[in-house]
């Protein structure tokens, strides 16, 4: 049998946090990093798995069920899994994965992974499936072999994506949008401000955030948040629960900035569209209260320093943040975010330029 490669890009969003799983919108692109999987397939109802960030390969049968892989290995088991539970038969054999997405930085590692591994299952096995039933079946593996409650985001993010665009996610109607999204056309950066200070979703805060925002709907009398977008704010007066007001007005708040943000990319303007990633942040730090005094430090300095905006992407409690910046602004940017983080005793950040890449392939690099 025939040795298939497959790659996935990690995804940085560029605004719409905590917005998925609230029927919200979200405006991802990809990364140029990407998870290669190379899978040799054979007669074995085992699956062997090698990663190059850990010492000793995971071996588990085909007909694996949920809590019994643990730790990166799960998000391969669970996609295995969620393949059969489709009615798909999955070969066994010899996984190996080079991950070139860094994992806990808010950049979809995780997703990544789960994208790669699928697409290397399906191409060895000759099977077709479009990319909405991928990312279902990837989404199912996270929420219910590894357990965490995240939304669709990462999968359509990176199971979507297109060089050079965005794409516009409308979690209630479960649509996509391609957004052109070329700054550097314009004389404009993005800059992806790694502080790596890592995160876990898998932890309680992003189960609170997400039962919070629940709450809340339920105190409206609506199946999710999106239901009461079109009343606004003024809405939230009827959530008795102040803390699950201030969550919901994120959700709405945020909403409303992805859609002035597809505005703006339209127009071509990044000045307007660095206020609304400005003004994500703000709500993510003052009303969602996912960001950290690392994270926080990291944007102000950014937008001190000349940047049109700047914001924490990802699930929050660390990561990355990027910036939208002139071009001629770019030096003193970084050299202003390095002095800032260093003053306050934290680690070096790494800074990159970044530009929306493509979705999963064969290939094993950008
Ligand atoms: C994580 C989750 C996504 C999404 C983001 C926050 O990346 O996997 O589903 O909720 O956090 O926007």
């Amino acid at each position: 049998m025939t040795v298939v490669r497959h790659s996935a890009p990690g995804r940085v969003n560029l605004i719409g946090e905590h917005t998925d799983y609230n029927q919200g919108f979200a405006l991802p692109i990809a990364l140029p990093a990407r998870t290669v999987v190379t899978f040799a397939p054979s007669d074995s109802a085992e699956m062997t798995v090698h990663s190059d960030r850990a010492q000793a390969p995971e071996r588990f049968p085909l007909d694996t069920t949920p809590g019994a892989v643990t730790g990166w290995a799960a998000y391969v088991a669970g996609v295995i899994w969620a393949l059969r539970r489709a009615g798909h038969q999955v070969p066994g054999g010899t996984l190996t994965i080079s991950g070139g997405v860094e994992m806990g930085a808010g950049l979809a590692s995780s997703a990544a992974l789960e994208c790669a591994v699928l697409g290397a299952l399906l191409r060895a096995g000759g099977l077709r499936l479009d990319p909405m039933e991928q990312a279902r079946i990837a989404h199912r593996a996270e929420n219910e072999y590894v357990g965490a409650p995240t939304g669709l985001m990462d999968q359509l993010a990176i199971l979507f994506a297109q060089p050079r665009r965005a794409q516009l996610i409308d979690f209630c109607h479960l649509t996509l949008r391609p957004v052109t999204f070329d700054p550097d056309a314009h004389g404009v950066t993005l800059l992806l401000i790694n502080s790596h200070a890592t995160h876990r979703h898998a932890g309680g805060e992003y189960a609170e955030r997400r039962a919070s925002c629940e709450r809340a709907a339920t105190a409206l009398g609506a199946a999710s948040l999106r239901d009461v977008q079109h009343r606004g704010e003024a809405a939230l007066a009827e959530v008795a629960d102040p803390g699950a007001a201030r969550r919901a007005r994120h959700v709405l708040t945020e909403n409303r900035r992805v859609l002035d943000t597809v505005e703006a990319l339209q127009a071509n303007d990044f000045a307007a569209a660095g206020r609304l990633f400005t003004a994500s942040h703000t709500s993510m730090r003052d009303d969602f209260e996912i960001t950290t005094g690392h994270i926080d430090l990291i944007a102000e300095a950014a937008t001190d320093a000349g940047a049109l905006g700047a914001r924490m992407t990802g699930g929050g409690f660390g990561g990355c943040v990027i910036a939208l910046v002139p071009a001629p602004r770019r030096a003193a940017v970084e050299a202003e975010v390095r002095r800032r983080v260093g003053e306050a005793g934290y680690r070096e950040p790494t800074i990159t330029h970044i530009t929306a890449g493509d979705g999963p392939g064969d290939r094993a690099t950008p």
